[in-house]
């Protein structure tokens, strides 16, 4: 009989590399990839296009019910408008957080995360093994030190060829840490049966060899 695809889940705060790592996994393991920060930003600049504040409101729930996210690679569609490049933006980066502490967007966004799930998955955010996918086959949460993290991102940010302030960069990180991990719902922690992998002075490589080595383990587990 053939094996069940596996479900995995990476998590960890904003910059530690989820993104790439969790998408390199995908792509040697052949499993769809859900980005779920992605549909996070979505509808954070939704929100922000119709003015919407990030309060439980009618407005933001009416605006919630028409709202459709889709994914074709490593593009994102909202509707059917290419979003990519605008969901990246330090914009959405510092008014990302209040829409994602809401319950009634969290409520919401479950099950157009839940759904993406046919057939095996790597999915990667910050409530994958707590909240979205409690029942994965292997957790495994990324942290590294805010310096670092910060330091990737304007790494990131100058290979594309934009402005980067390492002090502004190191200050939103840290802003943005402490909004998701003290909010009341759905706090950036790890999963009681995470593994936990300190990237700070792990290179990428190393990050994605071992993450496929537990995957190895688990796959051998069944
Ligand atoms: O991973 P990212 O930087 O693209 O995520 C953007 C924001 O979305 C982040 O500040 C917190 C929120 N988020 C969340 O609350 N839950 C997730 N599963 C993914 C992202």
């Amino acid at each position: 009989m053939p094996k069940k695809a596996p479900v995995i889940v990476i998590d960890g705060p904003a910059g530690v590399g989820k993104s790439t790592v969790a998408r390199e996994i995908a792509r040697r393991l052949e499993l769809p990839f859900l980005d779920t920060g992605a549909i996070y930003r979505a509808v954070t600049l939704t929100m922000l296009r119709d003015n919407i504040p990030p309060s439980d409101s009618p407005e933001l729930r009416g605006r919630l019910g028409e709202f459709s996210v889709s994914f074709s690679g490593v593009r994102v569609f909202i509707g059917g408008e290419d979003v990519t490049d605008e969901i990246r933006t330090p914009h959405i980066d510092a008014n990302v957080s209040p829409y994602s502490a809401l319950p009634v967007v969290r409520e919401f966004l479950l099950e157009t995360q839940r759904k993406q799930q046919k057939d095996g998955l790597i999915a990667e955010g910050r409530d994958m093994g707590t909240v979205v996918f409690p029942g994965a086959d292997l957790k495994v949460y990324l942290i590294a030190s805010p310096e670092e993290r910060a330091r990737r991102r304007c790494a990131e940010r100058t290979t594309k060829g934009e402005h980067a302030d390492y002090d502004e960069i190191l200050s939103q990180v840290r802003a943005r840490d402490e909004m998701d991990s003290t909010r009341d719902i759905a706090p950036l922690k790890p999963a009681d049966d995470a593994i936990i992998l300190d990237t700070t002075d792990l290179s990428f490589e190393d990050v994605t060899a071992r993450v496929m080595s537990f995957a190895a383990l688990v796959a051998e587990g069944e």
